[in-house]
């Protein structure tokens, strides 16, 4: 059947937030260990520790924001193990994940490093659940303060002159779960505390995050806004996509249909979770002054077989690239609410951009969406809807196509299409309202014959994208497209 689309040129909506296009790494698995650090002394090339060829990938990704240390680590890291030389750094046990031993080698300098090295913003995670006000205020102290301090002192004398600038900073995590098993009531009097104390120092402004709701949790959101809402920038929302069930998960690979149809089910739930959370956010603060934060989101399998299951590693396959791609577009039709999403996690763990293995590397389906997306980051929100038809199984019905568009400061615009089903094409007609005469068009598609399909360290580059020819122009405002099944595409309209 013929899908509908239309995109509208005319009247101003703002921005797609670039944060939305956020990442997440945690001290979990072999996400910073491996992944990212291998240390000065690695045989793999590496920038003051961190590995080159993963580096000069994500550089490659524009990440706008990346948040760390946790996640769950987040709630039981102590800040000043990880600085100073690294020998003395006290060595702990990762007991959330995997129950290693945690060296404390990447710590504060290092991560910053890390930002400054893919120039993007930090977004630091503070410890409510087992640390102390002090101790988070200490850490602030110690990375923006520029006089003289025993905390900035501290920081030029383990070689950092200047303050770091210092933006996001997140006042606990899941606080309703690892982060202390806290009633929303008693976190939302843990947050006014702790947050009194980030401070602000000099010209830097921190934006404060508030640790949010699991899924739909819609009580611990009204309590927040409602008791806490006017100290925060930012509230945020965690939900993770999961084919089976929380304790019961599915695998990564080897799934049939039914897991595809259900994977995508959950993830357009996304708009649901997003569209109730803001309504309550919005009784409270309806000029949308708080940012609604989704900075935990992506898909979570059952680990991959013989590694170690508190690892969180998972392959990562077309079906992730869908959920990466509804997601975006949900992100962006929520974008005056939503200011930041990150995708957990960034290298080897759950839906990762890029997989490591020694010293080799590959790029997943997954990163390549976000490569192909990333042309929406900042430009303007193009009115986008779509009279689209259904992707059936089993007697329930999901829309096929899902679209976004924006405008970059130049006039191109730019089109992101997603098509979730697996067997079907979808012929569209995309019509261009409003839009001041029309260029030249490319595009380029994400697509596979297998749902399954995914890049191996033997075959790195079996998914990827390829240039896009499936479009015409059928009059002056008339695009008519084939979109492959399964497929991630992005068109470029150039307008005079
Ligand atoms: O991303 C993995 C874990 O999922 C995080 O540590 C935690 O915040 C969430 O439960």
């Amino acid at each position: 059947m013929k899908h509908s689309l239309v995109i509208q040129g005319k009247g101003k909506q703002g921005k797609i937030n670039k944060n939305i296009y956020g990442q997440f790494a945690e001290h979990l698995g072999r996400c910073i260990y491996e992944g990212m650090w291998v240390g000065e002394d690695s045989s793999i090339p590496n920038s003051g520790g961190i590995r080159n060829d993963v580096l000069e990938a994500l550089r490659k990704l524009s990440i706008p924001v990346l948040r760390w240390p946790g996640g769950c680590f987040a709630d039981e890291y102590h800040w000043k193990d990880g600085i100073g030389p690294k020998e003395q750094r006290k060595r702990m046990v990762n007991t959330h994940w995997g129950g290693v031993v945690e060296n404390n080698h990447f710590g504060t300098h290092e991560f910053m490093q890390l930002c400054e090295l893919l120039e993007t913003e930090p977004y630091i995670c503070g410890n409510v659940g087992s640390g102390s006000v002090q101790e988070m205020s200490e850490w602030v102290e110690y990375m923006t303060f520029d006089g003289e301090s025993p905390m900035a002192d501290w920081r030029r004398s383990n070689g950092r002159e200047q303050p770091w600038k210092l933006k996001y900073f997140g006042v606990g995590n899941e606080n309703w779960g690892c982060g202390g098993n806290m009633r929303a009531d008693f976190y939302a009097d843990q947050y006014r505390v702790f947050q009194t104390y980030v401070r602000n120092y000099g010209d830097n402004q921190i934006y404060k995050i508030a640790g949010g709701a699991n899924v739909d949790d819609y009580n611990w959101t009204e309590v927040l806004i409602r008791d806490a809402g006017r100290l925060m920038d930012g509230l945020s929302l965690h939900n993770y996509t999961i084919a089976g069930s929380w304790e019961n998960k599915r695998p990564a690979l080897g799934f049939d249909e039914a897991e595809w149809f259900e994977t995508m089910r959950k993830s357009l739930h996304m708009d649901e979770l997003i569209t109730r959370h803001s309504a309550i956010m919005d009784q409270y603060d309806p000029d949308k002054r708080v940012g609604l934060i989704v900075d935990e989101w992506g898909t979570w399998f059952k680990s991959e077989p013989g590694t170690n299951p508190g690892f969180l590693y998972q392959q990562n396959t077309m079906r992730d690239a869908l959920v990466a791609a509804l997601h975006l577009h949900i992100f962006h039709k929520h974008h005056q609410r939503v200011q930041m999403a990150n995708i957990a996690q960034m290298v080897n763990v759950l839906q990762a951009m890029i997989l490591t293995e020694g010293d080799s590397m590959l790029l997943t389906p997954t990163y390549h969406v976000f490569e192909m997306f990333k042309v929406h980051q900042d430009a303007e929100v193009l009115t986008a809807y779509a009279e689209a038809g259904a992707y059936g199984l089993n007697g329930e019905i999901l829309p096929q196509v899902t679209l976004s568009a924006s405008r970059q400061t130049n006039g191109d615009v730019y089109i992101s299409l997603s098509n979730i089903d697996p067997a079907s094409g979808a012929e569209l007609e995309l019509k261009l309202e409003g839009l001041s005469q029309l260029g030249e068009i490319s595009g380029r598609v994400l697509t596979s014959d297998h749902m399954q399909a995914h890049n191996t360290f033997d075959q790195p580059d079996l998914v990827q994208p390829r240039a896009f020819t499936g479009f015409r122009a059928a009059g002056d405002d008339l695009l008519q497209v084939e979109l492959p099944p399964l497929s991630v595409v992005v068109l470029k309209v150039k307008t005079a």
